[in-house]
């Protein structure tokens, strides 16, 4: 019985001490990045919410408007651009193996004077497509989450 309770001591105070290694967490399978989870790793996933997006943007009238006065929607290179900076922009956020090499936020939208609601619309419009496309509540609230601290750089321009 001694023995017994020195022994279970020794297992406890290795297990304590970190010596006895743990392989649990090693043999977990790495944690998927956003992208991943909406994208499943396809940079043509992650074009077609993009196109959906601009689809239904181009078709809400609360801020078409915009687009429209801007010029953007004027030439399909403009909208190409657009498309492939959201594109950049998107993937990299939602970590995937994208980087955003348009204007920074402030000086893309100087001059537009932009609103909350129309703000606000526009993140409306990109969760449509994203869902859509059938990326999760949970994950559409995290992409969310990531791009909503641009709201200043972007309302009141
Ligand atoms: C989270 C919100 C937003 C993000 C992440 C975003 C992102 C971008 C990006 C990446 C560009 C391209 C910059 C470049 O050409 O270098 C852009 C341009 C533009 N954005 Fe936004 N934007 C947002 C909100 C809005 C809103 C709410 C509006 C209007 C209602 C808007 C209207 C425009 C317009 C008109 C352009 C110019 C496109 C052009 O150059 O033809 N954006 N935006």
């Amino acid at each position: 019985m001694k023995k017994l309770s020195l022994s279970v001591a020794f297992a406890a105070m290795m297990l304590s001490s970190g010596f006895v290694a743990c392989n649990k967490d090693d043999d977990a399978p790495a944690p998927k990045s956003l992208y991943t989870r909406m994208t499943n790793n396809s940079p043509a996933a992650l074009a077609k919410v993009v196109d959906d997006f601009i689809g239904i943007v181009v078709a809400d009238n609360r801020i078409n408007g915009v687009f429209v006065a801007f010029g953007t929607t004027s030439s399909q290179e403009k909208v190409l651009n657009l498309r492939n900076h959201l594109i950049d922009q998107i993937g990299e956020a939602a970590g995937g193996p994208f980087t955003y090499k348009g204007k920074d936020m402030i000086t893309a939208h100087r001059g537009m004077n932009i609103t909350d609601a129309q703000f606000n619309a526009l993140v409306e419009d990109l969760g449509k497509a994203l869902t859509q496309n059938g990326v999760s509540m949970a994950d559409i609230n995290e992409l969310v989450g990531i791009l909503a601290p641009l709201k200043p750089q972007i309302v009141g321009r």
